[in-house]
């Protein structure tokens, strides 16, 4: 198995109880993530709701977060938690983000990826 990793931003440029759009390639396929950080804690998910496949921004790279919990989906407002990317509310409940292998290592966020190319874009 071949593991890749990617440094994708500082932990300080994803706002304290908020989320960060990341742009990335992955196997030549663009792969929107967003990354939520409560303290030292940071959770990484596919940017794409489960109820429509969409994006959850409002406009690109602007999320709106509740009580550094929470994630909302800009379309139909699901509610999604932190830590582990559950719909506890909304038109997908009980449906989750897809979260995506990282780490921190110092003052950054990594992503970890098996046996893929990743580019990060933007
Ligand atoms: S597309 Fe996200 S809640 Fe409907």
């Amino acid at each position: 198995m071949t593991g890749v990793q990617l440094n994708l931003c500082r932990l300080d440029e994803i706002p304290e109880g908020g989320a960060k759009a990341l742009a990335t390639v992955i196997n030549g396929k663009q792969q929107p993530l967003v990354a939520m950080r409560r303290g030292e804690h940071v959770w990484l998910y596919r940017n794409c709701c489960p109820h429509f496949s969409v994006p959850l921004d409002y406009n690109p790279g602007e999320f709106c977060t509740y009580k550094n919990q929470l994630i909302m989906c800009a379309h139909h407002s699901a509610m999604f938690r932190f830590e582990d990317g559950l719909c506890v509310d909304g038109p997908c409940a009980g449906a989750r983000l897809e979260s995506v292998p990282c780490k921190i290592e110092g003052d950054a966020l990594v992503m970890l990826e098996c046996n893929a190319v990743i580019v990060k874009v933007g």
